[in-house]
């Protein structure tokens, strides 16, 4: 068997046209929709991921800001940063790039984001509320993979679900979105003892570990669904993701490939929960 492509950069467009539609409507009320990116250091990765980002925005007709910092950028400098965001009209939405120095809380940075404002739904009011089911934003790559699965018409009510990885971004609320369609989910980590077991009896696989090609297609029952969250740069340049795609290609009834799958998802998705905040500040005005 080879796989069906589910395509990223296609699906990602189509929700980019409807993001520009929703953002031209909020313009002629009177409220363009503003997202502000907030990165500190020289990380290359983190520096790319922001410009894509407020490149997106650009594209699909939103105001957005990137305020790029040294990595010497205090703390309190960074705190009056977001709450002076947080208190400015013409920014909907304030997203600030993980991962942040050693010297400075992510946390505690996080947590100074007004919930309303919180794009990437990290804040620990949205992560309880997208755990007890009623989410105000979904975290954007959870998103992304969910609007993939829909579109793929993947059944999801009743799927046994497997995400490796637990992080805050990618697993957890991966875990609850698809729980919450229906799925029996299992979340493994670094120390779970015997993963292909798990990913074996799984119909939907979703990857997010950062570990280049960790998952092949031994480990993926034939006709199951495979995601795959990784992006890795290998020694000779090349990308790769969390899973073999070769093999598990030969195996899967569907998968993402890397570059082109859930990455144009992940921005895709940040526009739109940027568009919903602003459609909510209109609606309060
Ligand atoms: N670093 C890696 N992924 C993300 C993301 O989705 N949001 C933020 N803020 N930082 C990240």
């Amino acid at each position: 068997m080879t796989a069906r492509l589910i395509d990223g950069v296609k699906l990602a467009a189509v929700i980019r046209e409807e993001v520009a539609q929703r953002a031209a409507v909020l313009t002629a009320h009177g409220v363009r929709p503003g997202l502000a990116v907030i990165v500190v250091g020289s990380d290359p990765a983190s520096q790319v991921y922001v410009r894509n980002k407020v490149a997106a925005c650009e594209k699909a007709g939103l105001h957005s800001v990137l305020e790029a910092y040294p990595a010497s950028m205090t703390q309190d400098e960074l705190l009056n940063r977001v709450k002076a965001l947080n208190a400015e009209p013409t920014i909907h939405g304030i997203l600030v790039q993980l991962p942040l120095p050693a010297h400075i809380d992510a946390h505690l940075v996080i947590e100074t984001i007004a919930a309303a404002k919180d794009v990437d739904g990290f804040h620990v009011s949205n992560a309880g509320l997208l755990m007890t089911g009623k989410p105000l934003f979904r975290p954007c790559t959870p998103y992304g993979v969910m609007k993939m699965l829909e579109s793929e018409h993947v059944e999801i009510r009743g799927a046994v679900a497997v995400i490796i990885g637990a992080s805050n971004i990618v697993g957890k609320p991966m875990a609850m979105l698809l729980q919450s369609a229906g799925a029996t989910v299992t979340i493994c980590n670094s120390k779970t003892r015997d993963l292909a077991w798990h990913t074996r009896h799984a119909d939907i696989v979703v990857v997010a570990t950062g570990k280049p090609r960790m998952v092949d297609g031994s480990m993926i029952k034939p006709g199951a669904v495979v995601i795959d969250v990784g992006i890795n740069r290998l020694p000779d340049g090349k990308l790769c993701g969390d899973v073999d795609f070769d093999s598990a290609k030969e195996v899967a009834s569907a998968i993402t490939p890397v570059p082109g799958g859930v990455g144009p998802m992940t921005i895709a998705m940040l526009l739109v929960n940027t568009i919903e905040a602003a459609e909510r500040a209109l609606a309060s005005k």
